[in-house]
């Protein structure tokens, strides 16, 4: 039994701990196609092509449930896959559902109509790919009436923390909340809408205010994948091992991804 996790890079690993935490007994296989990163500066088609073959490479290693945690490859390619692309008993699951159903306080599940939430204000960091889709604001109209998103597309930021600059990455958290700023003084609440970002939330933070609710989506989406497992027992596939399947050099992304996790981790060639 194994569950795929697929980002462009070293981001999902800040989901893969969560899941990995909450649901120890489950072997997790991770893909970071790291060559490729990043994704938010890709166009949908392209990031669908990546995406799908990844997910093809994850399904060999006996995942039948790809989790995208890439808020890119959720907007761009997820519906597409789900639509059109996946085959019978293989399924894709994006990460922005948990995420918006938190921060419009509603259970897994719930369908009633959109209603009034308590955040009226809200802040969104993201690709510049995820922040284009607008799928954010669409899955969050399902939801929730009455309140203003402004989007910040948060350029160059995802280059640096795959190249483990921090100090170029806090610089740009800096600028990018500003500009944020700018265009809304006072959120209530912050999305960090990109699963590398939570990397620096703690740059965020400080950046947005003590004030400010800010979400990130690793523990959201490790509470809605037990869930999920809990109600399709099947979907654990096959696969027995976790392991860490990169398209970049192992030995670098190994390196990247040891500093972040802070525990060893060893990636291998995915291809
Ligand atoms: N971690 C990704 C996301 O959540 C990827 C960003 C990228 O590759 O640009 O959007």
């Amino acid at each position: 039994m194994a569950v795929g996790i697929f980002d462009s890079g070293l981001g999902g690993l800040t989901v893969l701990d969560a899941v990995s935490k909450r649901l120890p007994e489950v072997p997790f296989v991770y893909f970071g196609d790291n060559m490729h990163a990043p994704y938010g500066v890709r166009d949908a088609d392209d990031v669908f092509n990546l995406t799908t073959r990844a997910t093809e490479r994850l399904w060999e290693e006996g995942c039948d449930l790809v989790i995208l945690a890439c808020n890119t490859a959720s907007a761009a390619a997820l519906r597409r896959m789900q639509e059109s692309w996946l085959p019978q008993g293989k399924r894709a699951l994006g990460v922005f559902v948990p995420l918006i159903e938190a921060l419009t306080e509603r259970q897994w599940g719930d369908n009633s109509p959109p209603r009034e939430v308590n955040v009226k204000h809200v802040a969104l960091f993201a690709t510049p790919a995820t922040v284009a889709s607008r799928a954010f604001q669409r899955e969050l109209a399902f939801r929730a009436i009455g309140v203003d998103v402004e989007a910040q597309s948060c350029g160059g930021l995802v280059d640096a923390i795959e190249e483990g600059d921090m100090i170029l990455a806090e610089a740009l958290v800096r600028s990018h909340t500003d500009a944020l700023l700018r265009k809304m003084p006072h959120p209530d609440a912050a999305i960090l809408g990109c699963t590398h970002y939570p990397l620096m939330e703690r740059e965020f933070q400080a950046a947005l205010g003590a004030h400010v609710k800010v979400f990130s989506q690793a523990n959201l989406v490790a509470e809605s994948l037990a869930d999920y497992l809990e109600r399709h027992p099947v979907m654990i596939g096959e696969g027995s091992a976790s392991k860490f399947l990169t398209t970049g050099d192992p030995l670098r992304v190994s390196g990247h991804a040891t500093n972040f996790l802070r525990r060893p981790v060893s990636f291998e060639a995915a291809f």
